[in-house]
């Protein structure tokens, strides 16, 4: 079932992202398009690296922290780690910074430039418990490297 609405959302990003060269906006469609077909989500949105922290990017779901450092929370985490994030319950994570109350698993995913640097990380939670897995991982993970290859915003 998962792998359906990602080959949808897949195909809709694609539509979305083609001849797009602006990181921001395919980042704010992104996240439009994430929290519209996802079951069971309340937050999809992106952090971007700025002055060696993450920094609130283009969103959907309640208002979130503006800033994380590097390795706080599950964000800061991936970004330390240079790694994919699955977290089943969030509150039995050490140090997660918890946006909205509502929120009760999670999964972060890095975004690399070619060098393999973490420019940016997808953050998306859902307040049902261990919602999400490798199959999330696989599906994000295609969009993102989608989102990879456009030039990156340096401001
Ligand atoms: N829960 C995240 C913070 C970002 S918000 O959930 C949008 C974390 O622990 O990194």
């Amino acid at each position: 079932m998962k792998k359906q609405t990602y080959d949808e959302l897949f195909s809709q990003v694609g539509s979305l992202l083609a001849d797009e060269t602006d990181m921001i906006s395919a980042m704010a469609n992104v996240s439009a398009a994430i929290y519209g077909m996802l079951d069971g989500i309340n937050w999809a949105g992106f952090y971007r690296v700025k002055g060696g922290q993450l920094v609130l990017g283009p969103f959907q779901g309640k208002v979130a922290c503006i800033r994380i450092a590097k390795g706080k929370g599950v964000c800061g985490t991936a970004f330390a780690e240079n790694t994919v994030c699955i977290v089943p319950d969030v509150h039995a994570f050490p140090g997660h910074i918890a946006c909205d109350s509502a929120s009760n698993s999670e999964i972060v995913l890095p975004m690399r430039t070619p060098d393999g640097e973490v420019f940016a990380v997808m953050d998306i939670d859902s307040p049902v418990f261990s919602r999400f897995d490798g199959e999330d991982a696989d599906g994000l993970g295609r969009i993102i490297e989608l989102m990879e290859k456009l030039p990156i915003a340096a401001e």
